[in-house]
């Protein structure tokens, strides 16, 4: 049992501010009353969700997730809503027992969690014996001290299968082959990973769900070695180091994108906090999603050779749409920013970070190494490559810098430049409501008018009771019925209360919020929700005319046939009054 009444609930909720503790998952922007941030719960790069500070509430306008503080804390960490309140609850200082339920998510992925966990500790300790000399002395000398060993968890896997052994004492074989710790040959489970050193990857809560091991004192075919993709653990979906980066990403408004997860674990040497890696995969849609959720603007920070710049041109395109402000740092010598900076020193990194060049002047200094300026054929290709580009920049003062440079260069007028490029009057992604153009019958629109009054003004709550209790859809009886309960048991009706009284009842909470926003006026009659009162018990009516005709349909005995018949006539007649 959870030792917490709902009043607690409700006095840790009002100690907490909606907007603050989001702005720790999400970047918000102040527009009008509300803050607007790109939705977590769906793969978006608009500012769909909207976060209420008056309401204490947030709602997507695209996938309609909503919900308090707590609804929003448990979806997004993907734990039980009671865990949710608990770590409210520690924020602000307020102690309440809390035991994990079974109501976890997914049996199978819990399992898997569990596994992974295990497997972290495990390796970690490893790296502490005796036996684990050697790869310390190869982490140390590649400049990973202690505490970056401890900050990244890393550890170390021995020649042998310990780890698959001590885990079968509680799961099955398939258990540890699916989770991707293990390998099965000839009847037996192996560990997979040996002889490596071991970095844990983790989900975007900081969960491990995979490793990368490392080689140290072989030679082998490959350097690094993944699990292996399950539920838990996607690589398009994870980006090396995000849970740790989320803090400051928000907070610098930036994030740094590299390739190599030890070269996020030197830029954290040095203070750089806001980055992270995409792990040798190139960049997806919902890596950028997970960008975006955190900052407009990104670095892009990736190797200094060829494939290094291949990966930073395919990135920028598959940002093309996502409206982020790319910067891009380049670094000489074909190096890796993990040995650039044991190379050239941290001040030489962080100047690099700090004048990253704008997309347009790294794409022209790209252009111009191609190209010959006396040649007034590249000359007026360059302009017809650089237009394009600035047609696309959405600061228009940003703009007007570039443009002079380019005059600079080329000694073509700041004017005639101008004259060819053509701006869109871009608005600032202003989040779109879907407004699905949904067909409602009478029935639908009547139970509609009856909540929202209800919702809106408590008497008709009473009124529902005493004379209808009764709505057409399931869903709709029990919103109603709840909102009955709530307001016989505290004796008023608020809305943003009601809805941590439906705890994570995620379709009532949806549904009600839905209603509260209707638009319609919050005047009424007594008439008026006679009326509707009226159009449900037609409904009501017409349901048991339809089940008796069922019945006749199906009954043989020709007595209880003319019974039913009555009755259905004795329903219609009434109806006709
Ligand atoms: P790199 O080869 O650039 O790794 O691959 P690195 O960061 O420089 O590693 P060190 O310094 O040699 O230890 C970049 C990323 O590509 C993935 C890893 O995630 C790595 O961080 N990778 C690389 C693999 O998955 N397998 C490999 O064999 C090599
Ligand atoms: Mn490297």
């Amino acid at each position: 049992m959870n030792k917490i009444t709902f009043e607690e609930v409700l006095s840790i909720q009002r100690k907490v501010n909606i907007v603050d503790v989001i702005k720790n998952y999400i970047s918000l922007t102040p527009r009008g009353k509300n803050y607007f941030g790109v939705c977590p719960f769906h793969d978006d790069h608009n500012p769909s969700m909207s976060v209420s500070e008056e309401k204490q509430m947030y709602k997507c306008f695209v996938c309609g997730a909503s919900g308090n503080v707590f609804n929003f804390v448990k979806e997004y960490e993907k734990i039980p809503y009671y865990a949710a309140v608990k770590k409210i609850a520690d924020q602000i200082g307020v102690n309440f027992e809390y035991h994990e339920k079974k109501e976890f998510i997914d049996e199978s992925e819990k399992k898997m969690y569990d596994i992974y966990d295990y497997a972290s500790k495990y390796y970690q300790n490893n790296l502490n014996t005796n036996l684990g000399k050697e790869a310390k002395e190869y982490l140390n000398k590649r400049s990973i001290d202690e505490d970056i060993i401890n900050t990244f968890g890393i550890g170390l896997s021995f020649d042998d299968d310990k780890l698959s052994n001590l885990l079968l004492k509680k799961y099955i074989e398939n258990d540890l082959v699916d989770s991707g710790i293990s390998i099965r040959s000839t009847n037996k489970v192996y560990d997979i990973f040996k002889n490596r050193i071991m970095f844990p990857l983790w989900d975007i809560n900081g969960k491990v769900v995979g490793f990368s091991g490392r080689i140290y004192n072989n030679t082998s075919e490959s350097k690094y070695i993944n699990s292996k993709e399950t539920k838990i653990f996607k690589k398009g979906s994870l980006l090396y180091n995000y849970h740790n980066a989320r803090e400051y990403a928000i907070k610098e408004d930036n994030i740094i994108i590299v390739e190599g997860f030890m070269d996020v674990i030197r830029l954290y040497s040095i203070g750089v906090k806001n980055v992270v890696a995409t792990m040798g995969t190139a960049i997806t849609k919902e890596h950028v999603s997970l960008i975006k959720r955190l900052s407009n603007n990104v670095t892009l920070l990736f190797d200094g050779d060829s494939a290094g710049e291949k990966a930073t041109n395919a990135c920028i395109s598959m940002m093309k749409d996502s409206n982020l402000n790319i910067k891009v740092v380049r670094l000489e010598e074909d190096l890796d920013p993990d040995d650039y900076i044991l190379k050239k020193g941290k001040d030489k990194m962080l100047s690099h970070i700090s004048h990253a060049k704008s997309l347009i002047d790294y794409k022209s200094d790209i252009y111009k190494s191609k190209l010959n300026f006396n040649d007034s054929n590249d000359l007026s290709k360059y302009l017809s490559l650089v237009k394009e580009d600035l047609e696309k920049m959405n600061d228009d003062t940003a703009r007007m810098i570039e443009i002079d440079k380019i005059s600079k260069e080329t000694g073509i007028s700041k004017d005639i430049i101008m004259s060819t490029i053509k701006v869109e009057k871009k608005e600032i992604t202003k989040p779109v409501e879907i407004k699905k153009e949904i067909r409602l019958n009478k029935y639908e629109k009547a139970s509609e008018f009856i909540l929202f009054h209800m919702v809106k003004n408590s008497n008709v709550i009473q009124y529902y009771f005493n004379n209808l209790s009764y709505l057409p859809n399931e869903l709709d009886i029990e919103l109603a019925s709840k909102i009955v309960l709530y307001y016989k048991k505290y004796k008023n009706f608020n809305l943003s209360d009601f809805i941590s009284y439906l705890e994570d009842n995620n379709d009532l909470i949806k549904r009600v919020m839905y209603i509260d926003e209707l638009k319609y006026s919050e005047n009424y009659t007594l008439d008026e929700i006679d009326s509707y009162f009226n159009t449900i018990r037609e409904y009501i009516k017409k349901e048991e005319i339809r089940k008796l005709q069922n019945k006749m349909k199906t009954e043989t005995n020709e007595v209880v046939k003319r019974e039913l018949a009555a009755k259905i006539i004795e329903l219609k007649v009434k109806g006709e009054d």
